[in-house]
């Protein structure tokens, strides 16, 4: 893989859709140009906030192509993985406050054959993950706090972009850095700079009377910023 390719990753998230018409909110992604979609998935326990499981996923599976970015914000994820690899998930990203086996998890996720993600919250270092960096697919760095959309984003989490950034480059790693949370037309040029590869996008997304234009945008800011 390229280190640093020059395209932006994006990966809507269909949180900030209508919940009583995926198939809409599908056809608006993959219309936009984007080829991921991502599915965020909440408990209630490990964040304040409830949305869908396994089964929403695997009915959405049926209807579109896009790749299924799934997003785990559940207490102790290794207890579903398989369910979620099974529903049609194509990566699947757990975070690591969430499980006192995270390596185990990570494995798991790779035995099912997908590709794995690991997640860290605003207040969580870089330092925390460092252990398992060669062994997963994406780092997908918060930058807000899990659990709604539509907050604003974190600043400092661009630091956090830079320090995977340059750890990926010295050791070798083939991760991709992906970010979540406040992500629009005004932020996105920051995490560009800082060598983010893919970019989650949920409010900004769905309100945004022309999606085509919306990421055409995103890519171009960012370009931009290189
Ligand atoms: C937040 C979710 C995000 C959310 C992003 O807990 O993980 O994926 O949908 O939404 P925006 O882009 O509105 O911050
Ligand atoms: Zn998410």
């Amino acid at each position: 893989m390229d280190m640093k390719e020059n395209s932006l990753l994006v990966s809507p998230s269909i949180l900030a859709s209508d919940f009583s018409d995926p198939v809409s909110a599908l056809e608006k992604i993959s219309q936009s140009g984007a080829d991921y979609v991502h599915l965020d998935v909440m408990d209630g326990m490990f964040v304040p906030n409830i949305t869908f499981g396994p089964k929403y996923i695997g009915d959405l599976r049926k209807r579109t192509d896009l790749v299924f970015d799934t997003h785990l914000m559940i207490m102790e994820p290794e207890r579903y993985i398989r369910q979620f690899a099974e529903a049609g998930s194509d990566i699947i990203t757990v975070h690591q406050e969430a499980t006192r086996h995270l390596h185990r998890c990570l494995a798991m996720i790779k035995e099912e054959g997908k590709e794995a993600g690991v997640a860290i919250n605003p207040a969580t270092p870089v330092e925390e993950i460092v252990p398992v960096l060669d062994m997963v697919d994406y780092v997908l760095v918060m930058s807000v706090d899990p659990g709604f959309g539509g907050q604003k984003f974190i600043r400092y989490s661009s630091r956090k972009i830079g320090q995977l950034d340059s750890i990926r480059r010295r050791e070798g790693y083939q991760y991709l850095i992906n970010v979540d949370g406040g992500i629009n037309e005004n932020t996105v040029h920051i995490v560009a700079k800082a060598g983010v590869d893919m970019v989650v996008t949920g409010s900004a997304f769905f309100s945004s009377p022309d999606p085509a234009a919306f990421v055409e945008n995103l890519l171009e800011t960012a370009g931009g910023a290189l």
